[in-house]
């Protein structure tokens, strides 16, 4: 049969898919107007997390039978619309979780010490004066997790590893997964804005979800608060962070995800992506990073041909 993948996966994944005897196509970075003309010729598509899964895309699909999600959020695929025509959909939730968790720590650290700024400015020969770049420390301060999942346990647990107190909003873990994971459950979102030094989110994006971190939550916290988002682009409103930097309530902030998220697959030179949290020193951004380890790239790729594979076959596979 046939598969298109529209973003990055490990080699060995085409490699399995290709081995099973099904004809591959790798189009990194195509647009969604370019994939529009294609997509009838498709058995199966596999995507991360740009490429759009929307009615537009499926009416035209009319061969599809597979969505691969390679990685965990499907945020950008239209369920029902796929249920509706008997689409199977299948990710890979776990592949990725260690290196998202390990991003989001190391973020946290980077916007504690200032590090990106202080080697940007030193490669820029610009101000690399050390007194410009006085941190805190982790060490004692206290970490909201908000969404205790596959990643938010594992952030979690590391950052008490750093001697931090860790406190958690999530109303549907149970009390055993808090006291096994050492972390102090916070009744309400509000319980936990009020407390924490870093705040660092790991839900999914859902109606529920978007905009959880407005203008009138950012006032709730405490002066200096720092922020964490390596979940979704959209889960902190980017104009109140803006205005919670620019007005000094929020110390700093790192951003793995925008809203709108860019292409990352298009070349330098079509990268049109524009965000005015750019122009925020003590904001700092890195393009979807965080399932970008060798190790989740393997685990993801591999994952999601298997399961591509095994459904095209018509093997049980456990669909999102
Ligand atoms: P998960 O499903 O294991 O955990 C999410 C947790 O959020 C769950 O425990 C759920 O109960 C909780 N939750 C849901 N709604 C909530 C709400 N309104 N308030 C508080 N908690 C709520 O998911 P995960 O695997 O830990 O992934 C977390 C996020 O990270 C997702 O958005 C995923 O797409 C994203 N992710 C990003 C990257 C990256 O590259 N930056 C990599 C992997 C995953
Ligand atoms: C995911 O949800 O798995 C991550 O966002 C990583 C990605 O696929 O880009």
């Amino acid at each position: 049969m046939k598969v298109i993948v529209t973003e990055r996966i490990a080699d060995d994944g085409i490699e399995h898919l290709r081995k099973d005897g099904h004809e591959v196509d790798v189009k990194y970075g195509i647009s969604h107007e370019e994939l529009l003309e294609i997509i009838e010729n498709y058995d199966s598509i596999i995507v991360r997390s740009v490429t759009r899964i929307n009615e537009e895309l499926l009416n035209k699909g009319t061969k599809l039978k597979v969505v691969g999600r390679a990685g965990n959020g499907v945020d950008n695929i239209d369920l029902p619309a796929c249920t509706k025509r008997g689409i199977i959909v299948v990710n890979t939730p776990e592949s990725n979780s260690m290196a998202a968790a390990e991003l989001a720590v190391g973020l946290a650290y980077a916007i504690f010490r200032n590090i990106p700024q202080a080697h940007w400015a030193g490669k820029e020969k610009k101000d690399f004066r050390r007194n410009r770049f006085l941190g805190n420390e982790l060490d004692q301060k206290t970490v909201g997790v908000i969404g205790l999942g596959r990643i938010g346990s594992i952030v979690a647990t590391k950052l008490k590893g750093s001697n931090m107190r860790a406190i958690a909003y999530d109303p549907y873990i149970t009390d055993e997964k808090f006291k096994k994971l050492g972390v102090e459950r916070c009744e309400t979102l509000e319980e936990l804005l009020k407390q924490a030094d870093l705040i660092t989110i790991h839900t999914p994006k859902t109606a529920e979800t978007i905009n959880m971190i407005n203008e009138e939550q950012i006032k709730l916290c405490k002066d200096g608060v720092r922020i964490v988002n390596a979940a979704r682009g959209g889960l902190v409103n980017e104009d109140a962070l803006y205005n919670g930097i620019k007005s000094g309530k929020v110390a700093a902030a790192a951003l793995d995800v925008l809203n709108p998220e860019p292409n990352y697959d298009k070349k330098p030179e079509e990268q049109d992506y524009e965000n005015k949290l750019f122009e925020l020193d003590n904001v700092i951004i890195t393009p979807h990073l965080g399932a970008s380890t060798d190790e989740a790239n393997y685990n993801v790729g591999t994952c999601v041909a298997e399961l591509v594979a095994d459904a095209l076959r018509g093997d049980m596979v456990a669909a999102v």
